[in-house]
């Protein structure tokens, strides 16, 4: 059932820093990742690898885009990301050396099942590894090593627990191969390891956000469309946000890498364009404040997920939500989603849809 809660989907939003300390649960020990975590041929097929292909659809290939940054800016391991539809069709170069990561929460999407086969068929010896959350899945028993994501079942349409036990499945994977590889200090190992087993309390926090999160959806609530910016990994994170705004809510929402502004999307910039941006203490917020001051000065409505730290006030159509001040690389995109995750939720309910179920949507998409 829904355990009190109003909807599956918000359920499932306050389950994730159980879901995310179950998916640490039993791949770490004494401050490492534990080498047989993905399986015993593990670590005779990451001592080969040369660069890693992410395919996933929807809120998985957010997951998987968050990933591409982490692998090559720690890892210098080159790294591609790709919806699983035009991975499939547009007839790939398939390069010795690649390992093929296939991210699903299902496991039964049909594009993902499809792109799969089409590399098994035509490059038998590349390995490949799946990062699913459903044990008895056709992805599960069709790749070469597996990582379960421990998020637990998710009723819920909109994917909210299952894209973060995602990213910690990814961040372990990064780990294990910087490991074998090693590409990795013990000494970073255990830094990031150490972050990682912070981040359930991290986002236990980033949850009691509830109220003020509320007091935005309200200004939302009425507007037809909504851009979400970001810059680096919070590019994907703006990608998502928007993706679950649309889903549940029905408003138009779109996410931008911020610096692409000026390139198109700021001539939809009036007092009408609601901007979301998702601004972390790093060295690309100054960056992305001139942004915000661009669409500012033309009228937009700001509201911005924030550092504590970031000196942001709010301030007539300036809306600041301090999320968090303790956030790294790792648990800065999963961390800040969560917000988001809440801000889709909480304007989906005041506009009535039916929120675990919005329409023409299927949980599991098992056609192409
Ligand atoms: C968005 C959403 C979808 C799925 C996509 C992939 O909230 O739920 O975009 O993420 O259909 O599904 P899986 O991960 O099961 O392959």
């Amino acid at each position: 059932g829904r355990g009190g809660y109003k909807h599956f989907m918000l359920k499932e939003i306050h389950e994730q820093p159980r879901a995310i300390a179950d998916t640490l649960e039993g791949r770490i020990s004494e401050g490492r990742v534990l080498p047989a975590a993905f399986g015993v041929n593990a670590e005779a097929v990451f001592k080969t690898i040369k660069r890693i292909q992410i395919v996933a659809c929807g809120t998985s290939y957010h997951a998987g885009m968050v990933a591409r940054y982490w692998f090559e800016d720690i890892l210098r391991l080159p790294a591609a990301v790709e919806v699983s539809s035009e991975f499939h069709y547009r007839n790939p170069v398939l390069e010795e050396g690649t390992l093929l990561v296939m991210l699903s929460q299902s496991g039964e999407t049909a594009d993902t099942l499809a792109a799969l086969r089409m590399v098994r068929v035509r490059s038998p010896q590349m390995p490949i590894l799946a990062i699913c959350n459903a044990p008895e899945s056709s992805l599960v028993r069709e790749s070469d090593l597996v990582l379960m994501t421990h998020a637990g079942p998710e009723i819920s349409v909109a994917s909210t627990k299952a894209f973060s036990t995602q990213l910690v499945a990814l961040a372990l994977l990064m780990l294990s191969i910087g490991r074998i590889r090693a590409i990795l200090s013990e000494q970073d190992e255990r830094r990031i390891v150490a972050g990682l087993e912070k981040i359930p309390n991290l986002a236990r926090d980033a949850l009691q956000h509830d109220e003020a999160i509320m007091a935005l959806a309200e200004r939302l609530v009425d507007k037809q469309h909504a851009l979400f910016l970001g810059r680096g990994v919070m590019f994907p994170i703006a990608l998502e946000g928007a993706l679950k705004l649309k889903e549940i809510s029905y408003i138009h929402a779109e996410g931008y890498p911020a610096g692409e502004l000026k390139h198109g999307p700021l001539a939809l910039i009036d007092e009408n364009m609601p901007v979301i941006t998702i601004a972390p203490q790093n060295d690309l917020l100054d960056k992305l404040k001139s942004n915000m001051s661009e669409v500012a000065a033309r009228g937009a409505e700001l509201f911005v997920f924030a550092d504590e730290r970031s000196g942001l006030r709010t301030e007539a159509r300036l809306h600041v939500l301090p999320v968090t001040s303790h956030v790294g690389r790792i648990s800065a995109p999963i961390i800040f989603n969560l917000p988001l995750q809440l801000l889709a939720y909480h304007v989906a309910v005041l506009k009535g849809t039916d929120v675990d179920q919005p329409r023409n949507l299927a949980k599991s998409v098992t056609v192409e």
